[in-house]
């Protein structure tokens, strides 16, 4: 018998609302210039729907908002760290915590104590804050995804696996010594939310520890990553994401994590370790950059929402399967339409394949900063690059460093817009595209250091210096 089909559903209804404006066009092309093309320099009351990031823009729960007037406040000792502390060790598995405001404090501190000058880290695809940290403490930061990563039309399933006979070159060049860990992300962001497998992670962890290296995740989005390892890798269908989550953790040393994205909070973040003395270290720089060990970066309050969260995220696999899906959603609609998406659709977000998309734009011109203003200025709907803008230069040569993925993502909150919302944002890609030849590339007017992308402004490229299309096959 054929079996019915049964659509996922958001597993919770909606007790509170938060009005959004649309504008016209006229005000979004002011809006826009006025940010200098950059969508971070938009005020968000200029924005309809705001797929910047899934970054701190989670909806949280009834039971959240509830353990916010719990929280204790106390400077030391607070009841709510003590909470988050057994969430840790219970959901990911690390008996150290080590509380900070968000992840980049607690890649500040994991950078800080194990990386020395002329160190080198290699890692599955830089972050931007994560490469930052340990470029600032002298270290240098080495590719070894796979490269399929770095093709935006490769299906591999897990993308975001490590090369190991890359990292096995990085170790015979650099010599162990050198090499304080190895910095695996799980799903990784910058390849388009894509996950590696537990078979990968399981040999990356063997061949570090054969090495004496050490292994510490990125798990910001590790709970995405162990939906797609329980969907595709062979012997985890019938594994809850709650008990793959674990076994992830089980392969590393200590972790880093933003708790804005899977753990379902607005603010916060941890370093978590096996090693008491690496966190007796940690702890000595924490209350130094940070704050005190029982509550680092956040309030009690914080705490307390963070430790429901990190439950609420595995308490059954209802909450990611609808997340995923609502993002495949909106990807599936995209590559439907024709529209150049990096495949497979990823964990987190849509990434627009800008390369693609706008072949007339020379990477110098910024081809996706272009499209994020452009989808901008059609609908009001607020994108990301994530190209050569956010790639950065090279601290050795100066010069910009040329990514092979030029992408828009379009990032989707956890449990914030409805499948209307991804309608709109679809059609107003699909329009985009169909007049992409009248989107114009940018120059930069105004460069910062560091982290460029958060605060570059940018014009048109006045139109003589617009190059002839090149012709579309
Ligand atoms: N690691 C990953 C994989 C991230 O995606 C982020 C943040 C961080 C670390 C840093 O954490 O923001 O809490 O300090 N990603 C955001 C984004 C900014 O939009 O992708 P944070």
């Amino acid at each position: 018998m054929a079996r019915q089909k049964r659509s996922w559903a958001e597993p919770y209804r909606i007790k509170m609302v938060e009005p959004i404006r649309m504008t016209t066009r006229k005000h979004r092309e002011n809006a826009i210039r006025t940010a200098g093309y950059n969508t971070f320099l938009l005020r968000s009351d200029d924005v309809y729907i705001d797929l910047l990031t899934d970054s701190g823009t989670s909806a949280m729960s009834d039971n959240q908002w509830a353990g916010l007037m719990l929280g204790d406040e106390a400077y030391a000792g607070s009841r709510s760290f003590y909470h988050l502390e057994e969430a840790v060790a219970d959901i990911y598995g690390y008996p150290e915590l080590v509380p900070t405001h968000q992840g980049r404090g607690a890649e500040h501190i994991l950078s800080q104590i194990l990386i020395k000058p002329g160190d080198v880290i290699p890692g599955n695809m830089y972050f931007t804050t994560t490469r930052f940290h340990q470029e600032y403490a002298g270290g240098e930061f080495v590719d070894i995804i796979i490269d399929e990563a770095h093709d935006a039309t490769s299906t591999h399933p897990f993308k975001g696996n490590v090369d190991l006979d890359k990292l096995r070159t990085v170790i015979a060049d650099a010599g162990a010594a050198r090499i304080p860990y190895i910095s695996v992300e799980t799903n990784v962001n910058m390849a388009g939310g894509q996950p590696l497998s537990m078979a990968n992670l399981r040999e990356t962890y063997a061949l570090c520890r054969q090495h004496g290296i050490l292994l510490m995740l990125d798990a910001t989005r590790a709970l995405e990553n162990a939906w797609f390892i329980q969907q595709r890798e062979p012997g985890y269908a019938k594994r809850s994401v709650r008990e793959i989550l674990l076994e992830i953790c089980s392969y590393s040393d200590g972790a880093t994590v933003s708790s804005k994205k899977d753990n379902l909070v607005n603010i916060g973040g941890f370093l978590a370790l096996r090693d008491p003395e690496l966190a007796r270290r940690a702890r000595g720089l924490l209350v130094a950059f940070e704050g005190l060990q029982t509550y680092g970066g956040m309030s009690g309050r914080d705490m307390e929402a963070l430790s429901r969260g990190i439950y609420e995220m595995v308490e059954t696999d209802d909450h990611v399967r609808a997340r995923v899906g609502q993002v495949e959603y909106l990807g599936n609609k995209l590559i439907a339409a024709g529209v150049p998406v990096a495949l497979p659709i990823g964990g987190h977000g849509v990434f627009l394949n800008a390369q693609a998309m706008l072949p007339h734009i020379p990477q110098e011109q910024f081809p996706a900063q272009s499209l994020a203003a452009a989808l901008y200025v059609d609908s009001g709907v607020r994108s990301m690059e994530r190209g050569v803008v956010s790639a950065g230069r090279d601290p050795k040569t100066g010069e910009n460093r040329h990514p092979r993925l030029e992408l828009v993502r379009l990032t989707i909150p956890r449990r914030v817009y409805t499948q209307a919302h991804m309608d709109v944002v679809a059609e107003s890609v699909e329009a985009v595209y169909a007049e992409r030849d009248k989107i114009r590339g940018l120059t930069m007017t105004y460069e910062p250091e560091d982290l460029r992308f958060f605060q570059a402004r940018f014009e048109p490229v006045s139109v003589t210096e617009v190059l002839p299309p090149r012709s579309r096959s």
